[in-house]
């Protein structure tokens, strides 16, 4: 059975930030990039944007955080309307099973990154949408998309999170000059990173990140028959992907667990959509070994329990 009445979902969403607001292990926030570490662990928000476009969220929903990540789902659908199946060329559709930031496959697979949401395929992603445009503009155009799928033009780039990770991306500057030896990435790795680093840097509240996740939930669309934002084909692969690697080595748990399409961010971010039903933005700062929210990844599966929203 699937829940569908706000009034029990608004009862469902308290119970659970009220059961967080109770958890003493909140993970640990990242500090590989500095400006990061400074996020208060106490922090944690739910929204639910549901088919009948009721709004109902919980905790600090109204407190922008870096969504990292979770940026890597909305460049992917830029790059996939501008450049279509020949993205494929660049990155795979496989799950790593390995670490975001890991280099180990590239070698062995041609420069080729399993697929678009670790790092590697994340910056292979960025570049393909550099091949026909500046950096200026390419971060322009997937801003603009954001605010646009989130009906808000107040969404911005966070300059001191983009100027933090530049100084201290050494990882992704590897995995960027390995892929450019190879050819799997066109442009100077300079650019491509700086374009990357800010995409990354995008603030979002959790209440932003559900309306903007309305496309993947409603089929490619901003509410059902509503105005189309995606082919509908493009948003179930994009699904897929999320489900399947989404959560890089933690995907198949947070599938085991949850059974929503999701992705993460370092920022301690998770959009998890249910497909038909509402779009999930849920934030806690504090991450578990793999790099995901400890306790936004703990709310989406009390959510899932709750709801019976799992696509299973
Ligand atoms: O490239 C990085 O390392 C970060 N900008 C994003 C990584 C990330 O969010 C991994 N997510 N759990």
């Amino acid at each position: 059975m699937s829940v569908s009445d706000p009034d029990r979902l608004r009862e469902i969403v308290a119970e659970i930030c009220d059961h967080m607001a109770g958890q003493t292990d909140r993970g640990a926030v990242a500090d590989y990039i500095p400006e990061l570490a400074r996020v208060d662990p106490g922090r944690f928000a739910l929204t639910l944007v549901t088919h009948e476009g009721e709004v109902i969220a919980g905790g600090d929903a109204d407190t922008p955080f870096s969504i990292q990540s979770v940026s890597k789902v909305f460049a992917l659908a830029v790059a996939l309307g501008r450049i279509g199946d020949a993205l494929w060329s660049r990155v795979g559709r496989e799950p790593s099973g390995d670490p975001f930031n890991s280099i180990v496959q590239l070698e062995h697979e041609r420069g080729i990154p399993r697929n678009p949401f670790i790092n590697a395929g994340a910056i292979a992603v960025t570049d393909a949408i550099l091949a026909r445009s500046e950096p200026r503009e390419a971060l322009g155009q997937i801003l603009q998309f954001v605010r646009y799928l989130a009906g808000d033009d107040d969404i911005a780039i966070d300059p001191a999170v983009a100027k933090s990770e530049t100084a201290t991306g050494w990882r992704n500057a590897a995995l960027a000059n390995f892929m450019r030896g190879f050819g799997t990435i066109e442009r100077h790795p300079d650019k491509t990173l700086g374009t990357y680093f800010h995409q990354c840097a995008i603030a979002m509240t959790t209440t932003q990140l559900a309306h903007a996740g309305r496309f993947l939930a409603f089929d490619g669309a901003l509410s059902p028959g509503g105005s189309r934002a995606i082919a509908p084909r493009m948003a179930r692969q994009i699904n897929a992907l999320m489900l399947t690697c989404g959560h890089y080595d933690g995907s198949g748990e947070f599938a085991f667990r949850v059974g929503l399409p999701g992705k993460s961010g370092v920022g301690g971010g998770i959009l998890a959509v249910a497909p038909g039903r509402a779009s999930i933005g849920a934030w806690s700062p504090g991450l578990n070994a793999v790099g995901n929210s400890h306790l936004a990844s703990m709310a989406l599966e009390m959510l899932a329990d709750r709801t019976g929203w799992s696509v299973f």
